[in-house]
């Protein structure tokens, strides 16, 4: 009987989860924890209108107590007297003062947002400066029971930044713009959505992590979101979101008045487009009585802006801030502002000078209630960029910091990216302004500066897949994102472990696992992908997603690497190059002007050098650091899968199984990826691997050079992302193709891997042979199990391998794929691997 009701607990910690719970799961805790000491008996929420914060805060309480503890408090919304038994109370600093009288006293003083919390035994008082931080000290209550910290604290806490903002890029049609979970749940159809549980549950996670903001809509903005349905919408979603103090913004077209509103112009200086805005914008709080404000993408990418009328940006900006100002509105105008037809033949051009040339000079044009927005590094949001030199040029302006959430081009979800190191790294960079410490955190704070507003807004894209952005173990990327917006010096790691006792629960070998795998993933995506400095080398003139080193230069988006035979690198210095250099303060262009001084994770981006040259800390040259460095980050990705599977029956069935089945995915596109960088950059250099790994792969077998039925070999573009440049297609796209050869490998075991392309426009059918024994078979049919942009043709993007483990083969076994196509994917394969234990190939 014991040991059945064992099983079943076990059983029970393990049940299945879609993630739609992410750290919100308040799950029960394991063993003796799960009988808390002295746990309060009753809630006392001091607010008893449903929609707000602190009546959220309540009922919070009350689940999160039920769910970890499995006895729900009472909640009494409308105490007649201060408790003084067993009970947490919670509410504003005012409401806690005329219940509770001296006890007040107690409360330092707090900033917007700000809460204080006090624990005692069963006696927790949670006060917020306002409803919000009330709301922020109840989550952060149920964050310590949930991670089983169970002792007394008092402290207070108070945000760095006002502004903790996101930003979602949904289309009203229901698309995301560089969303890899699924359609929006805010738009379908031209219009805000009937049903928005989901919004209110987005909320309240967003209110989990201290988030006040949201901007609903893309940057690239459709003018029809002003029409009075979806200003009722409008309402509506500031409704759902403002229970958990989430206020609501969107973005605007610059040009709606014109194609908007029928007026001849969007001319920001003429009379009738002032009133223009003016008018939706005290129509837009009319429907939304607290809405937050506007953030505008003007004059970049093709978006309209003042510059069409000679107007500077600040012009552009003043229109938005003044018509919010009555209404304490805020403006977010966006810094990423550049010329994306740039002549890459001027050695001088460059776009990461774009955003200082652009917003320097109007610094102190700029209105009170407006921050500009600055992206992380000048160019977008790239594996490795330095801190955007704007942060250090705008003195009389309130910034925030943009981040970016979603992987645009960071593997896009189906990579395991952890990015709050990423992120710290730029946060802590120290500017030097005036030859004092200016950490980038602190400017955007606004401490450094003096500026009363300042903060962070970080492009989210969650869809309505079940776990939000599609990928588990993305979500730490929310947390973090969240807690760092709050305190800008949270440490990476420890948010990691927080996020994951709170997601899979306080198994030490759980927590141990996935904070290795993560606090590992930005370096060796970055090594897979592109490194000192020299970006991702995704694709930027397609999907964003899979390896085209080749793609950066030869347009005019400024991306560019200025690769050739002899050298590689942008030349940013002020004596030779574009002069980004010296767009930094002093003491951090010295650095950056000398390529002896400039870190190693830079070089590229601010130094054109030959692939010869020797780096500092290794004393590699730069074409082998790029050779090891691909090998390393791929041979890291490999650890991953193995890792996790340490886990299984440690989390539950269907978060284990659809994360492993990611981190499969990206074993396999590493090595994708490593091949095509490191074959690229060999052809390219003509210099070969000293260790003379790259291009030869002693345990593949070419498609191309079996015996083919029904199948023609393929040229790949570009060529480097096939195995020996080509591939296989069947001849048809209707009848069945097969592969066969000799296995030349001497007789054991292998793990035999298959790369193929899983094309959008079929899914195509497989199955591996061996003797006529089948070993494995399956479906191109990655689009429907992973959420990242796929490709139409055979390229980086499509390039995927799947495993079979362990399997016995003898020499002279014969080894035959039957590919059999679908719709307009024909069945494309690369290459058949045997790796022997221990072999990556
Ligand atoms: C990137 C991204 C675009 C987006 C733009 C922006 O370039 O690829 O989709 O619109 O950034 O931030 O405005």
């Amino acid at each position: 009987m014991l040991s059945g009701l064992l099983i079943l607990a076990v059983l029970g910690s393990v049940r299945a989860e879609d993630g739609s719970k992410a750290w919100l799961r308040y799950a029960p805790l394991p063993g003796s924890l799960g009988k808390h000491p002295g746990l309060p008996t009753g809630i006392v929420a001091l607010n008893s209108s449903k929609a707000s914060p602190v009546y959220s805060a309540g009922a919070e309480l009350g689940k999160g107590l039920g769910g970890i503890f499995g006895n729900p408090p009472q909640i009494d919304n409308n105490p007649k007297a201060c408790p003084n038994a067993s009970a947490v109370v919670v509410g504003t600093v005012e409401a806690f003062a005329k219940l509770c009288g001296d006890a007040a006293k107690a409360v330092p003083k707090l900033n917007e947002d700000g809460f204080w919390l006090s624990v005692r035994g069963d006696k927790v008082h949670i006060v917020g400066q306002n409803e919000r931080g009330a709301l922020y000290g109840a989550f952060e209550y149920l964050s310590m029971l949930g991670q089983g910290n169970f002792s007394d604290a008092t402290y207070a806490t108070n945000p760095e930044g006002r502004i903790r903002w996101v930003n979602q890029w949904d289309n009203l049609d229901g698309s995301i713009e560089r969303g890899y979970a699924g359609p929006s749940i805010f738009f379908n159809n031209g219009l805000v959505v009937d049903d928005l549980t989901r919004v209110s549950e987005y909320g309240r996670l967003l209110a989990s992590v201290r988030i006040n903001g949201i901007i609903v809509n893309n940057v690239n903005a459709n003018p029809n979101l002003l029409n009075s349905t979806n200003m009722r919408g409008l309402g509506r979603i500031a409704d759902a979101l403002r229970p958990w103090g989430v206020q609501v913004g969107i973005s605007l077209n610059f040009a709606s008045p014109q194609s908007f509103g029928g007026l001849k112009t969007f001319d920001p200086l003429d009379p009738g487009v002032i009133a223009f805005w003016h008018n939706i914008t005290d129509q837009l709080y009319s429907h939304v009585p607290d809405f937050a404000g506007y953030l505008v993408k003007a004059n970049s990418e093709g978006q309209p802006g003042p510059l069409t009328y000679n107007r500077t940006l600040a012009e552009g900006a003043d229109l938005f801030a003044n018509a919010l100002r009555p209404h304490g509105g805020i403006l977010m105008f966006r810094a990423f502002v550049y010329n994306n037809k740039l002549s890459e033949s001027d050695w001088k051009n460059d776009r990461a000078n774009a955003a200082v040339e652009f917003f320097r000079d109007l610094d102190g044009d700029f209105d009170d209630n407006t921050l500009i927005q600055i992206k992380y590094g000048a160019i977008d949001f790239q594996v490795r960029e330095p801190a955007s030199p704007l942060f250090a040029n705008l003195r009389q302006t309130s910034t925030a910091i943009e981040l970016q959430v979603t992987q645009e081009y960071l593997g896009q979800q189906s990579h395991l990216v952890y990015l709050a190191p990423l992120w710290k790294e730029i946060l802590d960079f120290d500017m030097r302004m005036d030859g004092k410490p200016s950490p980038v955190r602190d400017i955007v704070s606004g401490k450094r500066l003096g500026r009363k507003l300042g903060g962070s807004a970080a492009v989210v894209n969650v869809g309505t897949h079940p776990a939000w952005l599609g990928s588990h173990l993305a979500m730490a990327n929310l947390y973090a994102y969240g807690r760092l917006a709050w305190n800008m010096q949270e440490d990476s790691q420890e948010m990691l472990e927080a996020w994951t006792r709170l997601t899979f629960g306080l198994d030490k070998a759980v927590v141990d696992a996935v904070t290795k795998m993560s606090m590992a993933s930005w370096p060796a995506y970055e090594n897979y992908s592109g490194n000192l400095g020299i970006q991702t080398l995704t694709d930027i003139l397609y999907t964003h997603f899979g390896p085209n080193p080749a793609s950066q230069d030869g347009n005019g988006w400024g991306q560019w690497t200025r690769a050739d035979r002899a050298g590689i690198g942008m030349d940013r210095t002020v004596k030779n190059g574009t002069g980004n250099a010296g767009q930094y303060p002093k003491e951090v262009a010295a650095v950056y002007e000398d390529v002896d001084t400039t870190p190693d994770d830079l070089l590229l981006w601010f130094h054109h050098v030959p692939y010869t040259r020797k780096l500092k800390g290794s004393g590699k040259t730069v074409i082998q650091h790029f050779y090891d460095a691909h090998y390393a980050g791929a041979a890291t990705a490999q650890t991953f899968p193995a890792l996790w599977k340490s886990l299984e029956g440690r989390v539950d069935a269907q978060r284990f199984n659809e994360t492993l089945f990611r981190l499969q995915f990206q074993a396999g596109h590493a090595i994708v990826w490593r091949d095509a960088v490191n074959g690229f950059y060999r052809d390219l250099s003509g210099i070969a691997d000293a260790a003379g790994r790259v291009g030869s792969h002693p345990w593949r077998i070419e498609a191309e050079t079996m015996l083919l039925q029904g199948y023609t070999p393929y040229g790949v573009s570009p060529p480097a992302t096939a195995s020996g440049a080509r591939a296989i297609v069947t001849a048809s796209n209707s009848t069945a193709g097969a592969a066969v050869a000799r296995v030349d490998f001497p007789s054991g075991t292998y793990d035999v891997g298959v790369n193929y392309y899983d094309m959008l426009g079929g899914r195509s059918r497989y199955q591996l042979l061996l003797n006529g024994r089948e070993v494995g078979q399956w479906r191109g049919d990655l689009e429907d199990k992973l959420g990242h942009a796929f490709s139409t043709f055979l390229d980086g993007h499509s390039a995927t391998r799947v495993t079979f483990p362990a399997v016995k083969v003898n020499k002279g076994d014969e080894v035959k794929i039957v590919g059999t196509p679908d719709g307009k994917e024909p069945a494309p394969l690369d290459y058949i691997v045997f790796l022997p234990a221990g072999v990556i190939d």
